[in-house]
Protein backbone atom coordinates (compact mmCIF):
# COMPACT_ATOMS: atom_id res chain seq x y z
CA UNK A 1 0.00 0.00 0.00
CA UNK A 2 1.52 3.18 -0.98
CA UNK A 3 2.25 5.61 2.16
CA UNK A 4 1.27 9.26 2.82
CA UNK A 5 4.09 11.02 1.20
CA UNK A 6 4.43 14.83 2.62
CA UNK A 7 7.70 16.85 2.26
CA UNK A 8 8.88 20.49 3.49
CA UNK A 9 11.15 22.86 1.35
CA UNK A 10 14.70 22.06 2.07
CA UNK A 11 16.61 25.16 3.98
CA UNK A 12 19.51 26.90 3.40
CA UNK A 13 22.12 27.30 5.66
CA UNK A 14 23.04 29.87 6.96
CA UNK A 15 21.81 30.36 10.44
CA UNK A 16 19.63 27.58 12.54
CA UNK A 17 16.02 26.86 12.43
CA UNK A 18 13.55 29.93 13.27
CA UNK A 19 10.08 29.54 13.94
CA UNK A 20 9.43 30.07 10.38
CA UNK A 21 10.97 26.87 9.31
CA UNK A 22 9.52 25.05 11.79
CA UNK A 23 6.17 25.97 11.18
CA UNK A 24 5.88 24.35 8.03
CA UNK A 25 7.74 21.12 9.19
CA UNK A 26 5.27 21.22 12.46
CA UNK A 27 2.39 21.04 9.57
CA UNK A 28 4.10 17.95 7.84
CA UNK A 29 5.03 16.02 11.03
CA UNK A 30 1.35 16.02 11.92
CA UNK A 31 0.08 15.09 8.75
CA UNK A 32 2.99 12.56 8.94
CA UNK A 33 2.22 11.02 12.50
CA UNK A 34 -1.81 11.66 11.53
CA UNK A 35 -1.65 8.92 8.57
CA UNK A 36 0.61 6.64 10.76
CA UNK A 37 -1.81 6.25 13.21
CA UNK A 38 -4.87 6.53 11.45
CA UNK A 39 -3.97 5.78 7.75
CA UNK A 40 -1.28 3.28 5.40
CA UNK A 41 1.90 4.90 7.06
CA UNK A 42 3.72 7.94 5.74
CA UNK A 43 6.66 9.38 4.36
CA UNK A 44 8.05 12.61 5.65
CA UNK A 45 11.13 14.38 3.88
CA UNK A 46 12.64 17.17 4.96
CA UNK A 47 16.40 18.19 4.35
CA UNK A 48 18.81 21.38 3.52
CA UNK A 49 19.51 22.86 0.12
CA UNK A 50 23.06 23.24 0.52
CA UNK A 51 24.72 24.72 -3.39
CA UNK A 52 24.69 28.00 -4.23
CA UNK A 53 26.57 31.29 -4.24
CA UNK A 54 25.20 32.42 -0.54
CA UNK A 55 26.47 29.43 1.12
CA UNK A 56 29.99 29.21 -0.76
CA UNK A 57 29.56 32.64 0.87
CA UNK A 58 28.90 32.14 4.10
CA UNK A 59 31.65 29.62 4.10
CA UNK A 60 34.46 31.67 3.04
CA UNK A 61 33.06 33.87 6.27
CA UNK A 62 33.51 31.30 8.48
CA UNK A 63 36.92 30.15 7.05
CA UNK A 64 36.08 26.89 6.01
CA UNK A 65 35.33 24.94 2.81
CA UNK A 66 31.96 24.91 1.40
CA UNK A 67 31.36 20.88 2.18
CA UNK A 68 33.00 21.38 5.90
CA UNK A 69 30.90 23.87 5.90
CA UNK A 70 27.42 22.46 4.73
CA UNK A 71 28.40 19.33 6.69
CA UNK A 72 28.77 21.49 10.28
CA UNK A 73 25.40 23.25 9.08
CA UNK A 74 23.31 20.54 8.21
CA UNK A 75 24.15 18.90 11.59
CA UNK A 76 22.90 21.74 13.19
CA UNK A 77 19.77 21.62 11.35
CA UNK A 78 19.24 18.01 11.91
CA UNK A 79 20.08 18.14 15.67
CA UNK A 80 17.13 20.94 15.94
CA UNK A 81 14.52 18.77 14.06
CA UNK A 82 15.46 16.09 15.89
CA UNK A 83 15.46 17.56 19.85
CA UNK A 84 11.97 19.63 18.48
CA UNK A 85 10.85 15.69 18.40
CA UNK A 86 9.73 15.89 14.12
CA UNK A 87 9.49 12.26 13.18
CA UNK A 88 11.19 12.35 9.50
CA UNK A 89 12.15 9.63 7.92
CA UNK A 90 14.53 10.83 5.88
CA UNK A 91 16.87 14.16 5.79
CA UNK A 92 18.15 14.92 2.21
CA UNK A 93 21.21 16.73 1.22
CA UNK A 94 21.31 18.26 -2.10
CA UNK A 95 25.31 17.46 -1.38
CA UNK A 96 24.25 13.67 -1.22
CA UNK A 97 25.74 11.43 -4.35
CA UNK A 98 22.16 9.99 -5.37
CA UNK A 99 20.75 13.33 -5.16
CA UNK A 100 23.66 14.72 -7.81
CA UNK A 101 23.35 11.52 -9.93
CA UNK A 102 19.72 12.50 -10.15
CA UNK A 103 19.95 16.32 -10.72
CA UNK A 104 22.35 15.64 -13.65
CA UNK A 105 20.18 12.83 -14.83
CA UNK A 106 17.45 15.46 -15.56
CA UNK A 107 19.06 18.01 -16.73
CA UNK A 108 20.86 15.25 -19.45
CA UNK A 109 17.14 14.58 -20.72
CA UNK A 110 16.01 18.04 -20.82
CA UNK A 111 18.73 18.50 -22.87
CA UNK A 112 18.22 15.67 -24.83
CA UNK A 113 13.95 16.35 -25.23
CA UNK A 114 15.16 19.71 -26.29
CA UNK A 115 13.53 21.23 -22.89
CA UNK A 116 16.65 22.96 -22.46
CA UNK A 117 18.56 25.15 -24.36
CA UNK A 118 21.80 28.03 -24.03
CA UNK A 119 21.16 31.38 -23.98
CA UNK A 120 23.13 34.59 -23.23
CA UNK A 121 21.19 36.33 -20.28
CA UNK A 122 21.54 39.54 -18.42
CA UNK A 123 19.11 40.21 -15.28
CA UNK A 124 19.00 41.25 -11.98
CA UNK A 125 20.20 38.80 -9.26
CA UNK A 126 19.47 38.66 -5.41
CA UNK A 127 21.85 36.61 -3.53
CA UNK A 128 19.77 36.71 -0.46
CA UNK A 129 16.84 35.20 -2.23
CA UNK A 130 19.02 32.83 -4.19
CA UNK A 131 16.45 34.09 -7.30
CA UNK A 132 16.29 36.56 -9.70
CA UNK A 133 14.07 40.00 -9.53
CA UNK A 134 12.90 41.80 -12.21
CA UNK A 135 13.02 45.11 -12.00
CA UNK A 136 9.17 45.81 -10.99
CA UNK A 137 9.64 43.60 -8.36
CA UNK A 138 12.52 45.47 -6.67
CA UNK A 139 11.16 48.05 -3.36
CA UNK A 140 12.45 51.74 -2.66
CA UNK A 141 16.10 52.29 -3.05
CA UNK A 142 16.63 49.25 -5.61
CA UNK A 143 16.39 46.21 -2.79
CA UNK A 144 15.12 43.10 -3.25
CA UNK A 145 11.64 42.18 -1.77
CA UNK A 146 12.32 40.56 0.77
CA UNK A 147 16.11 41.43 1.90
CA UNK A 148 17.51 44.41 2.31
CA UNK A 149 20.31 44.06 -0.33
CA UNK A 150 20.57 45.39 -4.33
CA UNK A 151 20.57 42.42 -6.46
CA UNK A 152 23.50 42.16 -8.54
CA UNK A 153 23.59 42.57 -12.30
CA UNK A 154 24.52 39.12 -14.32
CA UNK A 155 25.25 38.59 -17.54
CA UNK A 156 26.40 34.61 -18.93
CA UNK A 157 25.55 32.16 -21.03
CA UNK A 158 22.58 29.79 -19.09
CA UNK A 159 20.77 26.75 -20.02
CA UNK A 160 16.80 27.69 -19.96
CA UNK A 161 13.70 25.53 -19.83
CA UNK A 162 11.13 26.19 -21.86
CA UNK A 163 8.26 26.64 -19.83
CA UNK A 164 6.44 28.15 -21.93
CA UNK A 165 5.98 25.01 -23.52
CA UNK A 166 4.30 23.55 -20.62
CA UNK A 167 2.24 26.63 -19.25
CA UNK A 168 -1.50 25.22 -20.67
CA UNK A 169 -1.43 21.79 -19.48
CA UNK A 170 -0.12 23.48 -16.38
CA UNK A 171 -2.99 25.96 -16.20
CA UNK A 172 -5.23 22.81 -17.11
CA UNK A 173 -3.64 20.78 -13.87
CA UNK A 174 -4.73 23.61 -11.65
CA UNK A 175 -7.50 24.90 -12.71
CA UNK A 176 -9.11 20.88 -12.57
CA UNK A 177 -7.30 20.29 -8.96
CA UNK A 178 -5.38 17.36 -10.30
CA UNK A 179 -2.52 19.73 -8.43
CA UNK A 180 -4.25 20.84 -5.94
CA UNK A 181 -2.99 24.46 -4.66
CA UNK A 182 -4.33 25.69 -1.24
CA UNK A 183 -5.77 27.76 0.13
CA UNK A 184 -8.46 28.94 -2.83
CA UNK A 185 -6.72 32.00 -3.06
CA UNK A 186 -2.99 30.73 -3.70
CA UNK A 187 -4.28 28.38 -6.46
CA UNK A 188 -6.39 31.47 -8.29
CA UNK A 189 -2.25 33.43 -7.82
CA UNK A 190 -0.83 30.57 -9.66
CA UNK A 191 -3.73 30.70 -12.24
CA UNK A 192 -2.82 34.98 -12.62
CA UNK A 193 0.62 33.91 -13.14
CA UNK A 194 0.49 31.53 -15.54
CA UNK A 195 -1.28 34.59 -17.47
CA UNK A 196 1.53 36.48 -16.69
CA UNK A 197 3.67 36.80 -19.98
CA UNK A 198 6.99 37.32 -17.49
CA UNK A 199 6.64 34.02 -16.17
CA UNK A 200 7.89 32.44 -19.04
CA UNK A 201 11.59 30.26 -19.95
CA UNK A 202 14.10 30.55 -17.05
CA UNK A 203 17.38 30.29 -16.38
CA UNK A 204 18.43 26.37 -14.65
CA UNK A 205 22.04 26.33 -14.70
CA UNK A 206 24.95 29.05 -13.60
CA UNK A 207 28.00 30.26 -15.37
CA UNK A 208 30.03 32.08 -12.46
CA UNK A 209 29.08 30.00 -9.27
CA UNK A 210 31.37 27.02 -8.98
CA UNK A 211 29.53 25.65 -5.72
CA UNK A 212 26.81 23.65 -7.69
CA UNK A 213 26.27 20.21 -8.84
CA UNK A 214 28.06 20.30 -12.34
CA UNK A 215 26.19 20.15 -15.69
CA UNK A 216 27.57 17.10 -17.12
CA UNK A 217 27.80 18.33 -21.02
CA UNK A 218 29.19 21.63 -20.08
CA UNK A 219 31.72 22.26 -17.90
CA UNK A 220 31.24 25.87 -17.85
CA UNK A 221 27.78 25.56 -15.99
CA UNK A 222 26.78 24.32 -13.05
CA UNK A 223 22.97 23.73 -12.41
CA UNK A 224 21.20 26.92 -10.57
CA UNK A 225 19.04 26.35 -7.86
CA UNK A 226 15.84 24.84 -9.23
CA UNK A 227 16.71 22.08 -10.66
CA UNK A 228 19.18 21.09 -7.77
CA UNK A 229 16.69 22.36 -5.19
CA UNK A 230 13.18 20.45 -6.26
CA UNK A 231 14.26 17.29 -7.25
CA UNK A 232 15.44 16.55 -3.28
CA UNK A 233 11.64 15.74 -3.62
CA UNK A 234 13.00 12.48 -5.65
CA UNK A 235 16.13 12.06 -4.78
CA UNK A 236 14.74 11.85 -1.20
CA UNK A 237 12.91 9.15 -1.57
CA UNK A 238 15.47 7.24 -3.78
CA UNK A 239 18.71 8.06 -1.37
CA UNK A 240 16.41 7.20 1.67
CA UNK A 241 16.21 3.43 -0.31
CA UNK A 242 20.14 3.15 -1.39
CA UNK A 243 18.79 3.22 -4.82
CA UNK A 244 21.01 3.59 -8.03
CA UNK A 245 19.44 5.02 -11.10
CA UNK A 246 22.44 4.61 -13.92
CA UNK A 247 20.61 3.29 -16.68
CA UNK A 248 17.04 3.55 -15.53
CA UNK A 249 14.60 6.05 -17.58
CA UNK A 250 11.95 8.69 -15.36
CA UNK A 251 9.41 5.74 -15.91
CA UNK A 252 11.12 3.06 -13.98
CA UNK A 253 13.22 5.26 -11.28
CA UNK A 254 9.60 6.07 -9.99
CA UNK A 255 8.38 2.58 -10.24
CA UNK A 256 11.39 1.69 -7.64
CA UNK A 257 9.88 4.26 -5.71
CA UNK A 258 5.95 3.09 -6.32
CA UNK A 259 5.17 2.56 -2.41
CA UNK A 260 6.09 6.26 -1.64
CA UNK A 261 5.90 8.46 -5.05
CA UNK A 262 4.15 10.95 -5.77
CA UNK A 263 4.19 13.66 -3.05
CA UNK A 264 0.56 13.58 -1.53
CA UNK A 265 1.46 16.89 0.87
CA UNK A 266 4.07 19.74 -0.20
CA UNK A 267 4.08 22.22 2.36
CA UNK A 268 5.67 25.32 1.27
CA UNK A 269 6.40 29.26 1.87
CA UNK A 270 4.25 31.67 0.19
CA UNK A 271 7.51 33.02 -1.42
CA UNK A 272 8.68 29.52 -3.18
CA UNK A 273 5.05 28.93 -4.81
CA UNK A 274 5.65 29.63 -8.28
CA UNK A 275 8.42 27.26 -8.29
CA UNK A 276 6.48 24.76 -6.46
CA UNK A 277 2.84 24.92 -8.47
CA UNK A 278 4.64 25.76 -11.71
CA UNK A 279 8.20 24.95 -12.22
CA UNK A 280 8.25 21.70 -10.52
CA UNK A 281 5.27 19.86 -12.35
CA UNK A 282 6.66 21.61 -15.81
CA UNK A 283 9.74 19.51 -14.77
CA UNK A 284 8.13 16.36 -14.31
CA UNK A 285 6.22 16.55 -17.53
CA UNK A 286 9.35 17.27 -19.57
CA UNK A 287 10.69 14.05 -18.03
CA UNK A 288 7.71 12.54 -19.27
CA UNK A 289 6.18 11.81 -15.89
CA UNK A 290 2.28 11.54 -16.30
CA UNK A 291 -0.24 13.46 -14.66
CA UNK A 292 -1.26 10.73 -11.75
CA UNK A 293 2.57 10.78 -11.00
CA UNK A 294 2.60 14.55 -10.32
CA UNK A 295 2.37 15.72 -6.63
CA UNK A 296 -1.11 15.73 -5.17
CA UNK A 297 -1.55 18.97 -2.86
CA UNK A 298 0.16 22.07 -2.50
CA UNK A 299 -0.07 23.71 0.65
CA UNK A 300 1.07 27.15 0.81
CA UNK A 301 1.69 28.71 4.28
CA UNK A 302 2.22 32.83 5.00
CA UNK A 303 4.71 33.92 6.91
CA UNK A 304 5.46 34.97 10.22
CA UNK A 305 6.44 38.24 10.94
CA UNK A 306 8.23 39.54 13.73
CA UNK A 307 7.93 43.39 14.32
CA UNK A 308 5.67 43.67 11.46
CA UNK A 309 8.27 42.71 9.14
CA UNK A 310 8.56 38.39 7.72
CA UNK A 311 11.39 36.46 10.53
CA UNK A 312 14.34 36.21 8.42
CA UNK A 313 18.18 35.47 9.39
CA UNK A 314 19.15 37.98 6.63
CA UNK A 315 16.86 40.73 8.71
CA UNK A 316 18.03 38.93 12.21
CA UNK A 317 14.40 39.49 13.64
CA UNK A 318 14.13 35.80 14.35
CA UNK A 319 12.81 33.37 17.28
CA UNK A 320 14.74 30.31 18.06
CA UNK A 321 11.95 27.27 18.34
CA UNK A 322 14.35 25.50 20.99
CA UNK A 323 14.33 28.87 23.58
CA UNK A 324 10.57 28.86 23.78
CA UNK A 325 10.42 24.91 24.13
CA UNK A 326 13.14 25.45 27.47
CA UNK A 327 10.90 27.84 29.05
CA UNK A 328 7.96 25.18 28.75
CA UNK A 329 9.93 22.71 29.21
CA UNK A 330 10.93 24.16 33.09
CA UNK A 331 7.01 24.50 33.94
CA UNK A 332 5.83 21.47 32.36
CA UNK A 333 6.97 17.63 33.02
CA UNK A 334 8.99 18.07 29.50
CA UNK A 335 6.05 19.16 27.07
CA UNK A 336 7.85 22.16 25.60
CA UNK A 337 7.57 20.60 21.84
CA UNK A 338 4.02 19.94 22.40
CA UNK A 339 3.03 23.61 23.68
CA UNK A 340 5.49 25.23 20.82
CA UNK A 341 3.73 23.34 18.15
CA UNK A 342 0.15 24.01 19.45
CA UNK A 343 1.11 27.15 19.99
CA UNK A 344 2.03 28.15 16.16
CA UNK A 345 -0.82 26.12 14.70
CA UNK A 346 -3.24 27.90 16.52
CA UNK A 347 -1.81 31.42 15.96
CA UNK A 348 -1.59 31.11 12.07
CA UNK A 349 -4.42 28.99 10.57
CA UNK A 350 -2.42 27.60 7.19
CA UNK A 351 -2.47 30.47 4.61
CA UNK A 352 -2.55 33.30 6.63
CA UNK A 353 0.22 35.41 8.41
CA UNK A 354 0.92 35.42 11.75
CA UNK A 355 2.60 37.75 14.32
CA UNK A 356 4.01 35.88 17.30
CA UNK A 357 5.43 37.10 20.38
CA UNK A 358 6.23 35.49 24.01
CA UNK A 359 3.21 37.03 25.69
CA UNK A 360 0.72 35.60 22.71
CA UNK A 361 2.04 32.18 23.30
CA UNK A 362 1.75 32.30 26.74
CA UNK A 363 -1.94 33.44 25.92
CA UNK A 364 -2.90 30.63 24.16
CA UNK A 365 -0.79 28.11 26.49
CA UNK A 366 -2.86 29.31 29.36
CA UNK A 367 -6.41 29.84 27.77
CA UNK A 368 -6.60 26.56 26.10
CA UNK A 369 -4.33 23.66 26.96
CA UNK A 370 -4.81 24.83 30.84
CA UNK A 371 -8.00 26.12 31.18
CA UNK A 372 -9.63 23.43 28.39
CA UNK A 373 -7.52 20.55 28.12
CA UNK A 374 -5.89 20.45 31.14
CA UNK A 375 -9.27 21.39 33.56
CA UNK A 376 -11.15 19.05 31.75
CA UNK A 377 -9.36 15.95 31.75
CA UNK A 378 -8.53 16.57 35.46
CA UNK A 379 -12.45 17.28 36.64
CA UNK A 380 -12.91 13.92 34.93
CA UNK A 381 -10.40 12.05 35.93
CA UNK A 382 -10.68 13.50 39.13
CA UNK A 383 -14.89 12.76 39.63
CA UNK A 384 -14.26 9.34 38.59
CA UNK A 385 -11.80 8.58 41.51
CA UNK A 386 -13.89 10.63 43.96
CA UNK A 387 -17.15 8.29 43.30
CA UNK A 388 -15.22 5.37 42.62
CA UNK A 389 -16.34 4.78 38.82
CA UNK A 390 -14.58 2.43 36.91
CA UNK A 391 -13.03 3.38 33.34
CA UNK A 392 -14.32 1.18 30.36
CA UNK A 393 -12.26 -0.01 27.59
CA UNK A 394 -10.81 2.16 25.88
CA UNK A 395 -11.90 2.30 22.46
CA UNK A 396 -11.34 4.56 19.43
CA UNK A 397 -14.30 6.20 18.75
CA UNK A 398 -14.13 7.96 15.43
CA UNK A 399 -15.46 11.68 14.91
CA UNK A 400 -16.08 12.21 11.14
CA UNK A 401 -15.80 16.01 10.75
CA UNK A 402 -12.00 15.99 12.92
CA UNK A 403 -11.02 13.05 10.30
CA UNK A 404 -12.42 15.68 7.76
CA UNK A 405 -10.73 18.56 9.19
CA UNK A 406 -7.08 16.69 8.70
CA UNK A 407 -7.96 15.30 5.56
CA UNK A 408 -8.55 19.11 4.03
CA UNK A 409 -5.38 19.42 6.15
CA UNK A 410 -6.99 21.95 8.19
CA UNK A 411 -5.02 21.37 11.60
CA UNK A 412 -6.84 24.37 13.30
CA UNK A 413 -10.15 23.12 12.56
CA UNK A 414 -9.46 20.11 13.65
CA UNK A 415 -8.12 21.68 17.31
CA UNK A 416 -11.08 23.75 17.31
CA UNK A 417 -13.49 20.76 16.58
CA UNK A 418 -11.76 19.20 19.71
CA UNK A 419 -11.70 22.25 21.80
CA UNK A 420 -15.53 22.21 21.04
CA UNK A 421 -15.66 18.71 22.07
CA UNK A 422 -13.93 19.66 25.18
CA UNK A 423 -16.39 22.67 25.87
CA UNK A 424 -19.48 20.89 25.31
CA UNK A 425 -18.13 18.16 27.90
CA UNK A 426 -18.09 21.06 30.38
CA UNK A 427 -21.48 22.00 30.09
CA UNK A 428 -22.27 18.61 30.10
CA UNK A 429 -21.08 18.53 33.82
CA UNK A 430 -22.76 22.03 34.63
CA UNK A 431 -26.21 20.36 33.69
CA UNK A 432 -25.91 17.26 34.44
CA UNK A 433 -24.51 17.82 37.94
CA UNK A 434 -22.30 14.81 38.99
CA UNK A 435 -22.30 15.80 42.41
CA UNK A 436 -25.76 15.97 42.96
CA UNK A 437 -26.40 12.91 41.39
CA UNK A 438 -24.10 11.17 43.46
CA UNK A 439 -25.56 12.94 46.67
CA UNK A 440 -29.27 11.55 45.84
CA UNK A 441 -27.46 8.17 45.11
CA UNK A 442 -28.47 7.99 41.52
CA UNK A 443 -25.55 5.71 41.24
CA UNK A 444 -26.37 4.29 37.94
CA UNK A 445 -26.79 7.55 35.98
CA UNK A 446 -23.42 9.29 37.86
CA UNK A 447 -21.33 5.78 36.27
CA UNK A 448 -23.16 6.26 32.34
CA UNK A 449 -22.04 9.97 32.38
CA UNK A 450 -18.52 9.61 33.57
CA UNK A 451 -18.28 6.95 31.66
CA UNK A 452 -19.53 8.26 28.16
CA UNK A 453 -16.73 11.89 29.24
CA UNK A 454 -13.99 9.25 30.21
CA UNK A 455 -14.77 7.86 26.01
CA UNK A 456 -14.90 11.07 24.79
CA UNK A 457 -11.60 12.13 26.66
CA UNK A 458 -10.16 8.56 24.98
CA UNK A 459 -11.20 9.64 21.77
CA UNK A 460 -9.87 13.41 21.95
CA UNK A 461 -6.63 11.71 23.38
CA UNK A 462 -6.38 9.50 20.35
CA UNK A 463 -7.02 12.82 17.99
CA UNK A 464 -4.69 15.12 20.03
CA UNK A 465 -1.73 12.46 19.29
CA UNK A 466 -0.65 13.77 16.06
CA UNK A 467 -0.25 17.42 17.00
CA UNK A 468 1.11 16.38 20.33
CA UNK A 469 3.09 13.59 20.51
CA UNK A 470 3.97 13.67 23.98
CA UNK A 471 1.21 14.44 25.63
CA UNK A 472 -0.93 11.76 23.87
CA UNK A 473 1.15 9.77 26.77
CA UNK A 474 0.29 12.18 29.65
CA UNK A 475 -3.36 12.07 28.56
CA UNK A 476 -3.04 8.12 28.32
CA UNK A 477 -1.31 8.02 31.68
CA UNK A 478 -4.00 10.18 33.40
CA UNK A 479 -7.02 8.08 32.20
CA UNK A 480 -5.35 5.16 32.85
CA UNK A 481 -5.01 6.30 36.68
CA UNK A 482 -1.86 7.93 37.52
CA UNK A 483 -1.96 10.83 39.36
CA UNK A 484 -0.53 13.89 37.69
CA UNK A 485 -0.95 17.22 36.16
CA UNK A 486 -0.53 17.79 32.33
CA UNK A 487 -0.88 21.72 31.66
CA UNK A 488 0.35 23.50 34.96
CA UNK A 489 -0.32 27.63 35.23
CA UNK A 490 2.95 29.68 34.19
N1 LIG B 1 15.95 26.47 -0.29
C1 LIG B 1 14.78 27.16 -0.71
C2 LIG B 1 13.59 26.22 -0.84
C3 LIG B 1 13.80 25.07 -1.74
S1 LIG B 1 12.51 23.94 -1.68
C4 LIG B 1 12.79 22.88 -2.90
C5 LIG B 1 14.43 28.24 0.31
N2 LIG B 1 14.99 28.12 1.53
S2 LIG B 1 14.72 29.10 2.77
O1 LIG B 1 15.48 28.56 3.86
O2 LIG B 1 14.98 30.45 2.41
O3 LIG B 1 13.18 29.02 3.06
C6 LIG B 1 12.57 27.78 3.22
C7 LIG B 1 11.13 27.90 3.60
O4 LIG B 1 11.01 28.59 4.83
C8 LIG B 1 10.27 28.66 2.60
O5 LIG B 1 9.08 27.95 2.39
C9 LIG B 1 9.95 29.96 3.30
O6 LIG B 1 8.69 30.44 2.96
C10 LIG B 1 9.94 29.48 4.73
N3 LIG B 1 10.12 30.61 5.62
C11 LIG B 1 11.24 31.35 5.82
N4 LIG B 1 10.92 32.36 6.67
C12 LIG B 1 9.62 32.28 7.01
C13 LIG B 1 8.80 32.95 7.93
N5 LIG B 1 9.19 34.00 8.60
N6 LIG B 1 7.54 32.45 8.13
C14 LIG B 1 7.10 31.29 7.52
N7 LIG B 1 7.85 30.65 6.66
C15 LIG B 1 9.04 31.23 6.25
O7 LIG B 1 13.66 29.11 -0.01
Amino acid sequence: MKKFFVTTPIYYLNGEPHLGHYYANTIADVMARYHRQFGAGAFFLTGTDEHGQKVSEAAQKNNLSPQDYTDKMSNIWQEAWDNLGLSYDYFIRTTNLVHKALCQFVITKLLASDDVYLHKYEALYCVGAESFVTQSELREGGLCPDHDEKPQIVLENNYFFRLTKYKERIRKLIEQDIIKVIPESRKNETLELLNNPDVGDFSVTREKVSWGIPVPFDTTQTLYVWIDALFNYMSGVLASQNIDIQDLSADEILAKIQDIWAPDLQVIGKDIMKFHTIFWPAFLLALGVTEDKLPKTMLVTGFFLSGGRKMSKSIGNVIIPKDIVREFNQVTDNLGNDILRYVILREMRIGNDGDITKEKIIGIYESELVNKFGNTFSRIVGMAKKYEIENLDLQNKSVEEYHQAMKNYDIYEAINILLEKISIIGQQIETIKPWELYKTGQILELEKNIQKWLQDLAWITEAIQPIMPNTYEKMQKLLNGENLQIFPRM
